[in-house]
């Protein structure tokens, strides 16, 4: 048993977070109440947003150039360690694949990154480890090299699929999450929310009564969006700088002008279909430039969330895409999360690619709150 086990003073514990973005899961893991030392990431753009919101330190590097002594340098003694990193999803996702569909993502720079995340784990033994990524990064060797190195460190490993609505998350987004400890078994807090009162989806039955009575619905994109002021394609709010949407090319124009909530470009006049939409192989392709629905969760958001033709990004009812305050919601930023850099530019590309690469904030909160439950339970005697 670790020096950590057992003893009846609190312990307090402290990450660091690996590839942190603009800070999505930092940031829910201090609304957890975990304190996050510093965050780690090769990408310069994201450390305005990073250190202005959270209490952390961006240390811009590429984690291959890492070493495990200059990681362990930044715990405290004494505090329990834990090491989180959601390495880029890019190389495992369905989306990469079926659009490059010609290109190996073996050959990707970033397949090998997870590598890097397991060579450090074995440097510096944090006592727990935290992970998101998408659901297909399961059926890769990598992955199962990853969870083959934690089980031969001796950590306790759980990997759950998470339905995000289950946790309160506004977005139809499925998500690995793999918790790892070596203080004892861990695993995810229950669900949070329900996601059926709306119609949206079906296991209700695997409810019990009483969850209906204790669990408050997961929130639908009308309570996450719909006080926003209405906007047009290609306009900027006068009261908020991010809540802005891309301008339209004229065919997008009539387009969604034609979409209904739910719907699909099949709603359209034949005139107005994309080519690939004509063959019959792309009649499959339905969930791009669709609207969303108000009283359902929306998409999960990616990092093309602002483009109408890159999923069902069309807001219920405005003639637009989803502005980047919409997005920044919907990945359950708080409204007041500033990633807006004085004096600098403002990307609409380089902002949804930090907003849609996020953890949702919502869902790194319970991550925090399981690991806290874990540590409470594993160090008290
Ligand atoms: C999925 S995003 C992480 C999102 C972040 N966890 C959040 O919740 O906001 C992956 C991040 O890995 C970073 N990245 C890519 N290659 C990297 C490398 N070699 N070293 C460090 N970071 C890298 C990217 O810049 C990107 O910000």
């Amino acid at each position: 048993m670790s020096a950590l086990q057992k003893r009846n003073t609190s312990v307090s514990i402290s990450a660091v977070d690996l590839f942190c973005g603009v800070g999505g899961l930092t940031h829910g893991l201090q609304q957890s109440g975990i304190k996050v030392l510093a965050g780690l990431d090769v990408d310069p753009t994201c450390r305005y947003a990073f250190e202005k919101n959270n209490a952390a330190t961006f240390i811009e590097k590429d984690i291959r150039k890492f070493e495990g002594p200059e990681l362990s340098s930044l715990y405290p003694s004494g505090d329990v360690k834990l090491l989180v990193g959601c390495a880029p999803c890019q190389p495992f996702s369905v989306h990469t694949r079926k659009y490059r569909k010609h290109k190996d993502q073996r050959q990707d720079d970033k397949w090998g990154l997870l590598n890097d995340f397991g060579r450090l784990i074995e440097e510096v033994r944090p006592e727990i480890v935290a992970f998101e990524n998408v659901t297909p990064i399961r059926k890769e060797d990598i992955f199962a090299d990853f969870i083959g190195k934690l089980k031969f460190l001796k950590y306790s490993v759980y990997q759950v699929l998470v339905y995000c609505p289950d946790y309160g998350v506004p977005q139809k987004r499925r998500r690995l999450v793999l918790l790892a400890s070596t203080l004892g078994e861990i695993s995810l807090i229950p669900k949070t929310h329900l996601r059926a009162t709306l119609g949206c989806a079906g296991e209700t039955s695997l409810l019990q009564t009483e969850d209906y009575e204790r669990l408050p619905p997961c929130p639908t994109v009308r309570e996450t969006i719909d006080d926003l002021p209405p906007i047009a394609a290609g306009e900027v709010s006068e009261t908020d700088s991010l809540h802005r949407a891309r301008r339209f090319k004229a065919k997008n124009q009539a387009r969604i002008k034609q979409s209904k909530p739910g719907g699909t470009w099949k709603d359209w006049d034949v005139q107005l279909r994309a080519p690939c939409h004509q063959k019959p192989s792309g009649e499959t392709y339905t969930s791009v430039y669709g609207r969303m629905e108000w009283d359902k969760p929306g998409p999960t958001i990616t990092t093309q969330f602002h483009n109408f033709g890159s999923g069902r990004f069309g807001h219920p009812e405005q003639d637009r895409a989803l502005s980047i305050r919409e997005g920044a919601l919907l990945q359950t930023f708080p409204e007041d999360y500033d990633f807006l850099e004085p004096r600098v530019p403002v990307r609409i590309t380089q902002l949804g690619i930090h907003i849609g690469n996020a953890v949702p904030v919502r869902l790194a909160t319970v991550i925090g709150q399981s690991i806290q439950k874990h540590v409470e339970e594993n160090t008290h005697g």
